[in-house]
């Protein structure tokens, strides 16, 4: 194909609004993203039927501000990419309704994508990027996953959390230690200060074969933790580094074992967790010392946003997919 083909994305799967515009040519053009924590905060997590509502509100006025940032009109977007799941249902049908919506009115293809997928595929806008195969290790905070990607469309399940996700056991943690939804990023801002020798915690799984992940055994550990101690600043600040120490590790000792196991060293951190600095830098140390190459998308990247599924949109359009108009949402889809 000589012309470009560009996308629009919208990304509303779960507390975050990302829009995107795609050009297959000249790349990411326009984007933005609305994040709903600060409403959520005071619920201790995403509440679903406020984040739908606010969806309802942020989704289309942020599609006229983006087309207005690329000085595009939206006669110029050639097809339309919206996340499909998994996620919150309410949130995904906003999404959903206004991308096929729109494909309608327009009369161009609407692509439905799997967030976990955009997730895995984020790195691939930056300038370095992964040949395949890869070995993905998805962190985010639903999901936890080491995945063999063969190319495009191609993804091997090679182990998975049997209770938690990395992002839980951040967040679960974090709230134990006082600190508001969603506390990943804020524990490891804790943990800055901290003596990650001060205290130990388990990690889970490490000493089992196999590449699955289990986190909700070091919640319940930090609980107890927490109950026997004096909660003053540096004991908060110890216990985060110690959390986050714990976490950390896991999840590089199980990639450094997938890497043994499939002889794949390009290795993609991707996912909310991926923009933890000591993961980003335990992680590189590791795949270095396996003589191997990490790519992590910018921490912009990570976490949700429009300009992933602009993206993937795009690939899938290329690769053939099929439009659909029929807006059906899948909260619950394996990759
Ligand atoms: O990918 P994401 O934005 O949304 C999901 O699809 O789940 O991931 C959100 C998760 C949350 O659990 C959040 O606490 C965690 O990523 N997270 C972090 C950091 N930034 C985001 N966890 C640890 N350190 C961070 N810097
Ligand atoms: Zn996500």
């Amino acid at each position: 194909m000589n012309s470009s083909v560009r996308i629009l994305g919208i990304e509303t799967s779960c507390d975050e609004t990302g829009i995107a515009v795609y050009d297959s040519l000249d790349g990411l053009l326009a984007q933005q993203l609305y994040s709903q924590t600060d409403m959520h905060a005071r619920y201790g997590g995403v509440v679903p039927e406020l984040s739908s509502r606010d969806q309802i509100r942020k989704t289309l006025p942020m599609i006229d501000a983006t087309l207005a940032e690329t000085k595009l009109s939206i006669s110029d977007i050639t097809a339309i990419a919206y996340t499909k799941g998994p996620g919150l249902a309410g949130a995904l049908h906003v999404g959903a309704m206004v991308g096929c919506g729109l494909a309608y009115a327009l009369g161009v293809p609407a692509i439905g994508v799997h967030h976990l997928e955009a997730h895995l595929m984020a790195v691939m806008l930056e300038e370095l990027q992964p040949p395949m195969p890869f070995l993905g290790l998805l962190v985010s905070g639903g999901h936890t996953s080491l995945i063999r990607v063969d190319k495009l469309g191609s993804y091997h399940l090679l182990g998975e959390t049997l209770d938690d996700a990395a992002g839980e056991a951040f967040d679960k943690t974090a709230r134990l230690l006082g600190l508001p939804y969603p506390g990943g990023r804020l524990l490891s801002e804790l943990a800055e200060s901290g003596d990650i020798n001060r205290f130990d915690l388990p990690r889970p799984m490490l000493n089992r074969p196999g590449l699955d992940f289990s986190f909700s055994g070091l919640k319940t550990a930090v609980a107890l933790l927490v109950d026997r101690v004096t909660l003053d600043d540096q004991t908060r600040s110890d216990i985060a580094a110690a959390v986050e120490a714990a976490i950390v590790d896991v999840l590089v000792r199980k990639t450094q074992r997938a890497i043994k196991q499939t002889e794949l060293r390009q290795v993609v951190v991707a996912g909310g967790v991926a923009a933890n600095q000591v993961l980003r830098q335990q992680m590189q140390a590791m795949v270095s010392e396996e003589g191997g190459q990490l790519y992590v998308p910018r921490p912009a990247y990570c976490t949700d946003n429009g300009a992933m599924v602009a993206y993937l949109g795009c690939q899938r359009l290329l690769a053939g997919d099929k439009s659909s108009l029929d807006a059906s949402i899948l909260p619950r889809w394996p990759l």
